[in-house]
């Protein structure tokens, strides 16, 4: 059984991950969502309801799981018993960050490959960085992310900006 594990941080999950998702269940027989938890940059999202917001998203699509986890990637794929980890790119601009990373965890353990898959068209200005600013100042969002993050997004804006008073 060939598994791949496709990691990010999710916060949130956009139109262009979903794509990489959907592409990815027809190549691999199960692909494990991962929401790597960094301590030190606190997102909008907390993990958790990054990965709940993850798996109402991919709930119809079959041989998809959702996990996080606080760790090297290398570990986690170690325990789950894969060697495959997938991104998506974008453009050039994403190269270098992410030929670094391959590199890296490359090195940390040589059985694991990267493999890059590229973004649709549609998609290749998406990321949740910008997402999350259009819905900081209202603008329209539909079409970048799927409706319930659109939804939950708004939501979350909302709770800040009471808890802040604006
Ligand atoms: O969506 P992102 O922010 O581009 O994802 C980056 C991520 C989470 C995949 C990367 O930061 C990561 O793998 N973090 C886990 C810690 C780790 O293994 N670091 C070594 C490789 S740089």
């Amino acid at each position: 059984m060939r598994v791949a594990v496709y990691p990010g941080s999710f916060d949130p999950i956009t139109n262009g991950h979903l794509d990489v998702i959907k592409r990815s269940v027809k190549v691999f027989d199960e692909v494990i969502v991962t929401v790597l938890i960094n301590p030190d940059k606190k997102g909008l999202f907390t993990p958790d309801e990054r990965v709940e917001l993850i798996r109402k998203v991919v709930k119809d699509i079959p041989n998809v799981r959702v996990e996080s986890f606080l760790g090297l990637l290398v570990d986690f794929m170690k325990e789950k018993d894969s060697n495959i980890i997938i991104k998506g790119l974008r453009a050039v601009s994403d190269f270098e960050y992410e030929f670094q990373m391959a590199l890296i965890n490359n090195n940390l353990d040589a059985n694991v490959e990267t493999l890059f898959m590229m973004t649709s068209a549609q998609n290749s200005f998406l990321s949740s960085s910008s997402v999350k600013q259009v819905a900081m100042f209202n603008g329209d969002i539909s079409g970048l992310v799927p409706e319930i993050v659109a939804k939950e997004l708004k939501e979350k804006i909302e709770e800040i900006r009471k808890i802040k008073g604006d």
